[in-house]
């Protein structure tokens, strides 16, 4: 506003007014697009499954200019119980119903008037999306400046504001340090690579427009600019390179440990033959660093090789069988499908993921983020790499269906309560002596199994009443040969 207009009492009336009527219009404006948002939020909940707008039929017909067709108060009853109008031969329901193959749509009675008028009205005032014009290098994944990157970090921290608001810094969700508790959100490794990946996640469509629930909730209060985003991307680009990386501790310990054996050798063959350094106490030093070293690497590694009670890695999706096996009860031999058949329970492939995550595409918990992680893998062809966390020994033999089958033991027996873990950890130890432990005292049941009909003096003492059951360890379970090749 012009203040000598104003000052000079220059028309204020006609002033106020209009400022009034921007106000009323920005109301009305914000108003509208809000239903509008509303509407394609319900609509991608709902019903993107089955139909898409301007992209062609898929379980139900192309719905572009549908409204065209009858009016609204039509469709309103249509989409709340189709089949109610089917039933009652309503002409143009009934010939919808039959074009399609007779597949009837599902009942949306659970939704309120007022959101079925807005999910009509977003399919009425639906348009093609106009590509939006960038003014920064959207494609651009390296060889950033430092000022770039330098801008980025600040930014990601949280050291200097956004231009167009909101204040919580991104590393307060997306940690740049690892850590073993399951934290749902993405950590800033993760956008990092699902960033850099080929055909990876993209930022700025991304960033300018939420598409899950979960990111409505955490996003919400950012209105990040182009330029802005490029620097968070010039960021995660240099994060990726530099960042804390998953521990390979391995070769660093390998090293250590060829390095004090050449030394030792060395002291041994200096204080027997060459004599080159004068003072004993040199090589006695060495040897006893070195021997210290190689005892420390033996235990430890002994330890975390065969022993691995408690082992839980962070995997490369953040699978919970919580969510499925838990809160969603799917059956372990969903997923585990050999369990019953052969030796190996059996990790799941993509498609048996995709079996429902073609449909349920985000989380309540993390969102779409780690959903995507299996759409992109399958599309690249590549398994998911998961983490072996069970691991006997090459020389134990073990079958699954043995046990599973077999034996009719519960997988909670040896994995404990699955169900409720975030994170899938090793819960027993599968030591010798747990196996045979189990084995002594577990009951077979002996009378009608096939398998232990070439049993007969049991069978004979059992009908004699010499004894009231067979343990695994009457039939041979305490045999060498039965667990070792
Ligand atoms: C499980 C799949 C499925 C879901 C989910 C679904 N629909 Fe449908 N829809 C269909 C099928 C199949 C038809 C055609 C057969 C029929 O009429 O029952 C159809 C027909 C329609 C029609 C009539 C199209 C025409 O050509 O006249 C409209 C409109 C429609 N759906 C809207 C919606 C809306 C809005 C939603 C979300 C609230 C939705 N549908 C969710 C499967 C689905
Ligand atoms: C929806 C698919 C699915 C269901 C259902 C499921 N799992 Fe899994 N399971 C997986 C995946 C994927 C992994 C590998 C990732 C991990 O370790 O979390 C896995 C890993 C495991 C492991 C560790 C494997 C190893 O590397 O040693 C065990 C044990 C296991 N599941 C047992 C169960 C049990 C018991 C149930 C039923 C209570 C069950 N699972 C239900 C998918 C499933
Ligand atoms: C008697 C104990 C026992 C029972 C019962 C059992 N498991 Fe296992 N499970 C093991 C042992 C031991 C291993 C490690 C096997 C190895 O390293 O060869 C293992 C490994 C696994 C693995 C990872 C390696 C593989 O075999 O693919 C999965 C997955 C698994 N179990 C799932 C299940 C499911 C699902 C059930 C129930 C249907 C089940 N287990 C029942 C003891 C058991
Ligand atoms: C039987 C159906 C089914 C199968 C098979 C299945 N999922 Fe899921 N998954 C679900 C459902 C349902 C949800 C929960 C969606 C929600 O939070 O509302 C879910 C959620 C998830 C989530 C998000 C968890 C959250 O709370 O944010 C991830 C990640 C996931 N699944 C990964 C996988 C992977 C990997 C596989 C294959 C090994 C798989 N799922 C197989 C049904 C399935
Ligand atoms: C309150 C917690 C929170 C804050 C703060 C936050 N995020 Fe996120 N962010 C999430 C969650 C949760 C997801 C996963 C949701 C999903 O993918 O559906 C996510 C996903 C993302 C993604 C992946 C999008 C995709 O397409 O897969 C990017 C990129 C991202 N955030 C960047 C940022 C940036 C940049 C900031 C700071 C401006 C930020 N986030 C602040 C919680 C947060
Ligand atoms: C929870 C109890 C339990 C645990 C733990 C267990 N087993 Fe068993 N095992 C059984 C039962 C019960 C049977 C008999 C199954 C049947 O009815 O055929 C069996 C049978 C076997 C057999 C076949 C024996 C025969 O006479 O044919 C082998 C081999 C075996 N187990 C190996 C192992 C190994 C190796 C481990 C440890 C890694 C182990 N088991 C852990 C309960 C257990
Ligand atoms: C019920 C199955 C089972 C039977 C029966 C069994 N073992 Fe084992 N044995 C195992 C398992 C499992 C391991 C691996 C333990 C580990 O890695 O900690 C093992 C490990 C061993 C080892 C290696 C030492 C070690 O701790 O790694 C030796 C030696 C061994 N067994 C000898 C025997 C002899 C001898 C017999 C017969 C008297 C026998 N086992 C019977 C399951 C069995």
């Amino acid at each position: 506003m012009n203040p000598t207009a104003s000052n000079s009492g220059f028309r204020p009336a006609g002033v106020l007014l209009a400022a009034l009527l921007t106000i009323v219009f920005f109301i009305a404006d914000t108003g509208s697009t809000n239903a509008q948002n509303e509407g394609k939020q319900l609509f991608e909940k709902n019903c993107t499954v089955c139909h898409k707008i301007g992209g062609g039929k898929l379980v139900g017909p192309e719905l572009m200019g549908v409204t065209q067709r009858r009016d609204k108060a039509g469709y309103f009853k249509f989409i709340k119980n189709s089949k109610e109008l089917i039933d009652a031969g309503d002409p143009i329901a009934v010939k919808v119903y039959e074009e399609n193959n007779k597949i009837p749509m599902l009942t949306f009675t659970q939704l309120s008037d007022n959101e079925i008028n807005s999910i009509i009205d977003y399919i009425d005032k639906w348009e093609p999306e106009k590509e939006k014009v960038f003014t920064v290098d959207v494609n651009k994944k390296d060889g950033f400046s430092h000022t770039e990157i330098l801008r980025g970090e600040r930014l990601f921290f949280g050291l200097i504001p956004f231009e167009k608001g909101g204040t919580t810094a991104c590393v307060s969700c997306h940690n740049t340090i690892t850590n073993d508790t399951l934290n749902w959100n993405p950590s800033a490794r993760e956008l990092a690579m699902a960033f850099m990946e080929k055909d990876g996640m993209n930022m700025y469509k991304s960033m300018g427009e939420p598409t899950s629930d979960v990111m409505r909730k955490t996003h919400g209060e950012y209105k990040l600019t182009d330029q802005e985003v490029f620097y968070i991307a010039a960021f995660l680009s240099e994060f990726n390179q530099t960042g804390e990386k998953p521990h390979k501790t391995f070769p660093n310990k390998l090293m250590l440990f060829i390095l004090f054996a050449v030394l030792m050798t060395l002291a041994l063959v200096d204080l027997i033959f060459t004599k080159l350094i004068k003072y004993k106490v040199v090589h006695l030093v060495v040897i006893l660093a070195g021997l210290g070293v190689h005892f420390n690497l033996a235990v430890v590694e002994a330890q975390s090789l065969s022993r691995t009670q408690g082992y839980a890695p962070d995997q490369p999706i953040k699978f919970s069988h919580k969510v499925h096996a838990g809160d969603n009860k799917t059956d372990c031999r969903y997923c585990h499908s050999f369990a019953d058949y052969s030796k190996s329970a059996g990790t799941p492939s993509n498609n048996v993921c995709l079996n429902c995550h073609k449909v349920v595409l985000s989380g309540r918990n993390s969102g779409k983020f780690e959903i995507n992680k299996i759409h992109r893998a399958a599309k690249s062809g590549k398994p998911v790499e998961w983490i072996r966390i069970h691991n006997l020994p090459e020389h134990v033999f073990f079958s699954h269906a043995q046990h599973a089958n077999a034996g009719k033991i519960a997988c909670e027996t040896c994995h404990g309560a699955v169900a409720e873990m975030n994170i899938m950890k090793q819960v027993e130890d599968l030591s010798m002596g747990w196996c045979i432990n189990c084995h002594r005292s577990t009951k077979v049941n002996f009378k009608d199994n096939q398998y232990y009909s070439t049993y007969l003096k049991l069978h004979e003492e059992l009908k004699s009443g010499k004894i009231d059951s067979v343990t695994v360890e009457k039939i041979g379970g305490l045999d060498c040969m039965k667990c070792h090749y």
